[in-house]
């Protein structure tokens, strides 16, 4: 399940460092507290193997278009691990994967200012290589895929709807996780064909946590226009696992921007790193790495989105919420 070709990090290549931790005056040795290797490293997040439970280390790492740039977003790792830690505190009985978020609930070697607010600690699953994605909004690769046959998920829609149109009712539209970091979408029957055991429980699972969230968000103001799902398995059960609802694995728009855009004719301004998706496509970038270099105001403005929803989402109270 880890085993990511080349970019799985081998044993030995930490490019981190072990910290020596200080215990009073005394330096604790290595043999003690010393950080074990990053299993794997991912677009975004580091990936500590634990046994029965991994530790998920949220960077400032920025990719797009499945590039990981060169420059980093201050604090994002921190903004990314605390939605999803916040979100999973909300969903009652769900199984999900989340332990903590805490330092103090982290193994001794972690207790360190580099992981501070960045890791959470999480029950190891065998991952399913599948995307659940929801759309509740003709967007992205699912308008390329209505723009070209009428369809989502090989499912027809309507004719004549808009670019960022709301769809008559969400839609599950799974990908399949390829090793080359390009994930492809794929009809519902196909993901059932390939996976017949647990298609139906995902689906039914996903649509069920976005309707929970869209609610949520939508009394703030906020549309949840698409999300990602990652499940995995333990004992045989199915568990919702990796980051839910964040800026990385969503988009969100403010409801009143939502509607000028639409009545404009104008792209919707989703808060997260839509603004350096645009500056790329500005210069012409060829979304082949290297990735460019970022100014300082597409730096600043994307913190920002990031903020403002860390802000929004953090308000949400389990008792505001009717779960389905
Ligand atoms: N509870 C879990 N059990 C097993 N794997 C998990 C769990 N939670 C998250 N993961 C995996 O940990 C990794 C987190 O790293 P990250 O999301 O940065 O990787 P990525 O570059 O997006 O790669 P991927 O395409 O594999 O998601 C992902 O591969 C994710 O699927
Ligand atoms: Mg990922």
């Amino acid at each position: 399940m880890m085993e990511h070709g080349s970019s799985k990090v081998g044993a030995g290549k930490d490019a981190i460092g072990a910290p020596t931790m200080e215990h009073g005056s005394s330096k604790v040795g290595a043999d003690s507290h010393s950080l074990p290797p990053v299993t794997y490293r991912g677009k975004v997040r580091d990936v500590y193997d634990l046994g029965e439970r991994m530790l998920l280390v949220s960077s400032d790492r920025l990719s797009a278009f499945d590039v990981v740039f060169g420059d980093t977003i201050p604090d994002k790792g921190k903004i990314l691990n605390s939605i999803s830690a916040h979100w999973f505190s909300l969903l009652g009985d769900i199984q999900h994967h989340f332990i903590s978020a805490q330092t103090v609930a982290l193994p001794p070697a972690f207790r360190s200012p580099q992981f501070e607010g960045r890791a959470a600690l999480v029950k190891k699953t065998q991952r399913i290589d599948f995307e659940c994605v929801v759309r509740g909004f003709l967007m992205g690769s699912g308008y390329k895929e209505y723009q070209a046959k009428q369809t989502l998920a090989g499912e027809q829609l309507p004719a004549g709807l808009a670019r960022g149109a709301v769809l008559p009712e969400p839609r599950f539209t799974p990908a399949v996780k390829n090793d080359s970091g390009h994930d492809e979408n794929i009809p519902f029957a196909e993901m059932r064909a390939r996976l017949p055991t647990y298609a139906d429980e995902l689906k039914a699972k996903s649509l069920g946590l976005f309707a929970f969230a869209f609610a949520a968000l939508k009394e703030r103001g906020i549309y949840l226009l698409d999300t990602k799902f990652e499940f995995g398995l333990l004992n045989n059960e199915l568990l919702l696992i990796d980051e839910i609802f964040t800026p990385d694995s969503s988009r969100f728009v403010e409801i009143d921007a939502y509607n000028k855009a639409i009545a404009a004719g104008t792209e919707i301004p989703t808060m997260d790193k839509q603004i350096v998706r645009d500056y790329v496509e500005s210069i012409g970038w060829n979304k082949q790495p290297p990735a460019p270099k970022l100014p300082a105001d597409v730096i600043q403005k994307t913190v920002a989105q990031y903020r403002k929803m860390q802000e929004i989402i953090l308000s949400i109270k389990p008792e505001a919420i009717s779960r389905k």
